[in-house]
């Protein structure tokens, strides 16, 4: 028998080749084109959309969201995975890329974000890029709305939870205050809308955000559905659990948010209010475990009318917890 193989032959097996690596592909690497975030956040500009240049941002844990830079607005969110590559690297979708999840809108309106008056569309809208936190890699949008410099984070605290944090820098154009800042959105279009302090939202979801603010959460808690895609892989990094489920209510430079700074959480005597009685604590360790796990058992004077603080415990496990705790006793000033 001649060994020598005629030129159809050839073409036949190397389709066959061809064929039989595109299945190995998808059977046993399907893992290498679904993009995993593990303990930083991902930044990918790609096409998740019929919008070419929304930006899709991966957190640790599960949350992830895309970001149009156009209208500098938060588009929509998913829990689950992140990005699917696959179709992409396999040529089969075209140039789409799926998102791991199911897609939740979060009410946003088209413009959202308006200057001293909530029913005039921006006159300018400028995105000047991100900025990453350093150990954790969470983006903050940095863009200009009618040239009024405005930073964008958008964080989830749990479950069907998302959280958009807005920061007013100064401007070093103007010596004025910025005017009042609207931020528009559809309120049925989830469950429930909680503000930062200063907040007010009118019937028709105009939320206000005064003159003097320099800072504002609008927390929006998504209506449930039934959908189960979750692949959390929980991670154990403390800094990390704190950026996620701490940073945006209690910050560690000392300034105020929702609740205290942990810049003096070891050092700071504060009145608390226990059983309907007021005692005086500096916080140990175990004072702090419970404001965690029991966060309405002694509520820090001063704070009695502020957003309460979430349960952790739906989200974190605890080995998770205990991660927390080793990262705020590292705060803790030496002796
Ligand atoms: C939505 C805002 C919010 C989030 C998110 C939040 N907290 Fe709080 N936290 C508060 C408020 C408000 C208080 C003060 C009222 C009280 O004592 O419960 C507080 C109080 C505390 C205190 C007591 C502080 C003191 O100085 O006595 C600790 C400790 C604490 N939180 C830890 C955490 C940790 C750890 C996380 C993240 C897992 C977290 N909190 C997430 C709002 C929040």
């Amino acid at each position: 028998m001649s060994l020598r193989l005629k030129l159809p032959t050839v073409y036949l097996l190397v389709a066959i080749i061809l064929v039989c690596s595109r299945l190995f592909i998808d059977d046993t690497h399907a893992g290498e084109f679904d993009i995993m975030v593990r303990d930083r956040a991902i930044v990918q500009r790609c096409v998740t959309d019929h919008d070419a240049r929304n930006i899709a941002v991966g957190m640790p844990g599960g949350f992830s969201f895309s970001f149009d830079p156009v209208r500098c607005r938060l588009v929509y969110v998913w829990f689950g995975g992140f990005l699917d590559f696959r179709s992409e690297a396999t040529g089969r979708g075209g140039l789409m890329v799926d998102i791991l999840g199911v897609k939740r809108h979060v009410g946003t309106a088209l413009l959202p974000l308006r200057m001293g008056d909530a029913h005039r569309d921006p006159g300018t809208i400028r995105f000047d890029g991100y900025r990453k936190e350093l150990v954790t890699g969470i983006p903050t949008f940095l863009f200009r709305v009618d040239d009024v410099p405005v930073e964008q984070r958008v964080l989830s605290f749990g479950p069907d939870q998302v959280t958009i944090e807005l920061t007013f820098p100064e401007s070093h154009r103007s010596e004025s205050h910025r005017p009042v800042c609207y931020y528009q959105m559809d309120p049925t279009a989830v469950k429930s809308v909680e503000l930062s302090e200063r907040l007010r939202m009118s019937d028709s979801g105009v939320i206000e955000i005064p003159v003097d603010e320099t800072w504002a959460q609008i927390r929006l808690q998504l209506h449930p559905i039934k959908d189960t895609f979750v692949r959390k892989e929980p991670t154990t990094n403390g800094h990390l659990l704190y950026a996620l489920h701490c940073m945006s209510c209690h910050t560690l430079d000392g300034k105020k948010r929702i609740g205290p700074s942990f810049a003096d959480l070891w050092t700071r005597k504060r009145t608390v209010t226990r059983d309907k009685r007021a005692e005086e604590v500096i916080a140990d360790e175990q004072y702090v475990r419970e404001s965690i796990l029991q966060p309405q058992a002694a509520i820090v004077e001063g704070y009695e009318n502020a957003n309460k603080m979430v349960d952790i415990r739906k989200t974190l496990n605890d080995k998770q917890i205990d991660a927390l705790m080793k990262f705020l006793l590292d705060l803790k000033p030496m002796e």
